[in-house]
């Protein structure tokens, strides 16, 4: 059994994290952001009541867990307040004991904010501030969470007994054996180094940025699995191989209510691309993949997945991140049979339709991934294990 487990989004953000986290964190002691800041939306259903997280881990609904907001992460104190504040009124309670903020954390300060709204456009980024956070931390005129509460600004005592180190905590952790979850926020082609740039976000969003944005050696990463929506989506600008811009494209995105959960922007949405997630495979090292919103795609005739791009008249089966080629890539796609059946309350695989268990085993095929989880639903219930062993 793994005693920690990364939770990365292999596409371009909003895959599913939050589910796929809180579905695990009922089992886990840890779970611990690493990257990116409340340019992240993860969507929780529990209990029929519907949380979105943008900065606190997605831990938080279980009581007695500790959640981690890791070194690598962009801090807005005002947003973090308001979730607090948001999520007492749901009746979680959040306190030192259950939240911990890391002293070398970087500050999103209203100037980041500004600028981001003036000049983000061009990228469609969140207007969060996030880009010109880490544009600070990587010019070293940063504020970090130590420095903010030094200073003495508006939010320093109320931030000061959340804050620790947290490298040294969770390195503890780990030497306890502690069971702790990873949870990246955005996604592998929105990865600051590996994505589609300069179309990304400006954080690590990739298993590597756990390193980085925790402070822990590669060495204690026990399992890495990438999230894949049974399709793409896409917020923002930016390239999109197997983008729909038709009927199909429509209906998916109003069967999986793809408008953004930070923005309320519209999703872009696409066929499944296994060039993109063979892709995110090798970038993260992923043990298995988790499928999520397969349901969404019930009551297509027909069904196409990206096996490869066709490049000035070439076939090619490698992605890239060369802007150019990449706008020039044509999809070459294999189709499948669709399924009519509702299987959003199916509970075992075995009980699938057969052409969604074909769909599955040809996209396991394809990207030479197994996949451990089927997702069939935003709530906890609607989730299938295939691989017990990549799990607690
Ligand atoms: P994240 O950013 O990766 O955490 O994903 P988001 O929360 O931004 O977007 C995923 C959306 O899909 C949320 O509204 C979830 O409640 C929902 N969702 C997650 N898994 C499933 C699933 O398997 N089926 C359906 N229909 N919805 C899902
Ligand atoms: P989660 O964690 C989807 C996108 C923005 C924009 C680009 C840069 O919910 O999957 P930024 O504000 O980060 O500078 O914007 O990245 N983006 C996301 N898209 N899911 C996210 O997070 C995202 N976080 C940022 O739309 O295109
Ligand atoms: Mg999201």
């Amino acid at each position: 059994m793994p005693r920690n487990i990364a939770v990365i989004g292999a596409q371009f953000g909003d895959e599913g994290k939050g589910k796929v986290i809180d579905f695990l964190a009922e089992k886990a002691d840890v779970i611990a952001r690493f990257n990116g800041g409340n340019n992240a939306g993860h969507t929780i259903v529990a209990e029929k009541k519907k949380f979105i997280l943008h900065l606190i881990p997605s831990g938080i609904l279980h009581r007695n867990k500790i959640n981690v907001i890791g070194n690598g992460v962009v801090v807005d104190p005002e947003v973090l307040f308001e979730e607090i504040a948001h999520l007492s009124r749901g009746g979680i309670k959040v306190t030192p004991e259950n939240l911990v903020v890391s002293s070398s954390a970087h500050m999103i300060l209203p100037e980041h904010i500004e600028e981001d709204k003036a000049k983000g456009s061009k990228i469609g980024t969140t207007g969060r501030g996030i880009g010109p956070a880490y544009a600070a931390k990587a010019a070293r005129k940063g504020t970090r969470v130590i420095d903010y509460i030094q200073k003495k600004e508006k939010y320093s005592e109320k931030l000061k007994p959340f804050v620790k180190d947290t490298s040294l905590l969770i390195n503890q952790f780990l030497d306890q054996n502690k069971k702790i979850l990873f949870e990246g926020a955005q996604g592998t082609l929105l990865d600051i180094d590996h994505g589609t740039y300069p179309f990304v976000t400006s954080s690590n969003a990739i298993s590597g940025g756990i390193c980085t944005g925790l402070g822990i050696g590669p060495k204690r990463i026990d399992k890495i699995t990438g999230v894949v929506k049974a399709y793409v989506t896409r917020v923002g600008n930016g390239p999109f191989p197997t983008e729909l811009n038709d009927k199909t494209g429509e209906r998916i995105q109003k069967a999986g209510n793809e408008f953004g959960s930070t923005t309320g922007r519209a999703r872009r949405v696409g066929w499944f691309d296994a060039v993109m997630a063979k892709y995110a495979a090798r970038i993260n090292s992923f043990d298995s993949m988790i499928i999520t919103k397969l349901d969404v795609l019930s009551g297509l005739e027909k069904i196409k997945i990206c096996v490869g791009y066709r490049r000035k008249e070439k076939r090619t089966e490698e992605f890239t991140t060369n802007l150019e080629e990449l706008e020039n890539s044509e999809p070459i796609y294999i189709v499948m049979d669709g399924w009519d059946d509702d299987i959003s309350n199916v509970k075992q695989f075995e009980d699938l339709p057969k052409n969604a268990k074909d769909y599955l085993r040809r996209v396991e095929q394809l990207v030479k991934i197994p996949v451990s989880m089927v997702s069939l639903g935003p709530g906890r219930e609607q989730t299938l294990i295939l691989r017990r062993n990549e799990f607690f």
